[in-house]
């Protein structure tokens, strides 16, 4: 199983937006997907595909029941189908307190064990409970869609994963510094003392400015993998989070006629998709699209 988490430290910098895109791509090269959500925000991946019904009931199991040592029941009775052919493990409002959950359990196991020098391993919940419950062997691809703030969610997902695919907005504020970006990489790298591999940056909101140009030049010198650029599509994407669904269904279900600028992002999307799992070693079983530049945007 190949598994990656859309990591940034920036807040609405399309995390989202990019896991829920390439996991319907993965999906419809044949692979079967999981995304996991860690985010309890409402704007967040179980809200875009309608599976997030049982957030706010308190009794209800969820993911950080499982993550605490207190699940209900079974974690795979938590995953949901969607009609977009991926599954996902939905968030739920208990989420906001899994930092302070996972402090309190580590504390308890910790005042508990034999060893006075045992440490809780906190940062590897979520890659416990994956492997418990058989998610490797269930699933090809695992997307983890952890949120913009929260320490033990980032950690989770980045302990589990050990890849990241990194949005990075090229606009504003979202111009984060080139040195910032691959010190945050060797920063998470030595914190989890493990190699973290960088899947792809994925810049995007690009509309051919020449300060936006220099800047990708300045990431292209990274040396991080850049498949594509995609281009600024805020109808898109305020369609999808209308419509609730990927950019995919919502150009082939809600739009009326086709737009080639869409038509363009989803090739992007899907390529990738395909980048990725060929990082991941993964073959896809759905014939390739029309291949073209991908610093072609036509924003
Ligand atoms: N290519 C794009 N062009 C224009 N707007 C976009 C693009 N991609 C995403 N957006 C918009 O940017 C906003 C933030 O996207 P998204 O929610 O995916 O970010 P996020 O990083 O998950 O945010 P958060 O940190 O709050 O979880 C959304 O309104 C989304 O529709
Ligand atoms: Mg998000």
């Amino acid at each position: 199983m190949l598994g990656y988490s859309v990591y940034s430290e920036a807040g609405g910098v399309a995390k989202t937006t990019t896991a829920a895109n390439c996991a319907v791509a993965h999906a419809r090269h044949g692979h079967r997907v999981l995304v996991v959500d860690l985010d309890p925000q409402n704007a967040s991946l179980s809200y875009l595909f309608d599976v997030d019904d049982e957030r706010a009931d308190g009794e209800a199991d969820n993911l950080v029941r499982h993550l605490i040592g207190r699940p209900k029941g079974e974690l795979l009775d938590l995953v949901r189908e969607t009609e977009e052919g991926i599954d996902v493990l939905p968030t739920h409002n208990m989420h906001e307190r899994l930092t302070e959950l996972l402090l309190k359990t580590a504390e308890i196991e910790e005042q508990t064990h034999g060893d006075p020098d045992y440490e809780f391993p906190k940062h590897a919940q979520l890659l416990e409970v994956l492997r418990k419950s058989g998610v490797n062997e269930r699933y090809d691809v695992l997307v983890v869609d952890p949120p913009a703030n929260g320490e033990q969610a980032q950690n989770n997902a980045l302990y589990a994963t050990r890849n990241v695919v990194i949005p990075v907005e090229l606009s504003g504020k979202g111009q984060q510094s080139i040195a910032g970006l691959e010190e945050v990489v060797d920063g998470l790298e030595r914190h989890l003392g493990m190699n973290m591999g960088v899947l792809s940056l994925v810049p995007f909101k690009y509309e051919g400015t020449n300060d936006q140009n220099h800047y990708l030049d300045e990431l292209e010198e990274t040396g991080f993998d850049i498949p594509i650029v995609i281009g600024k599509r805020t109808s898109l994407m305020e369609g999808c989070w209308r419509e609730q669904c990927s950019a995919f269904e919502y150009v082939e279900e809600h739009r009326s006629r086709q737009r080639d600028h869409e038509m363009r992002t989803l090739e992007q999307y899907d390529r990738l998709a395909r980048h990725i799992e060929a990082t991941g070693g993964l073959a896809s079983e759905a014939p390739e699209a029309a291949e073209s530049d991908g610093l072609e945007t036509n924003a």
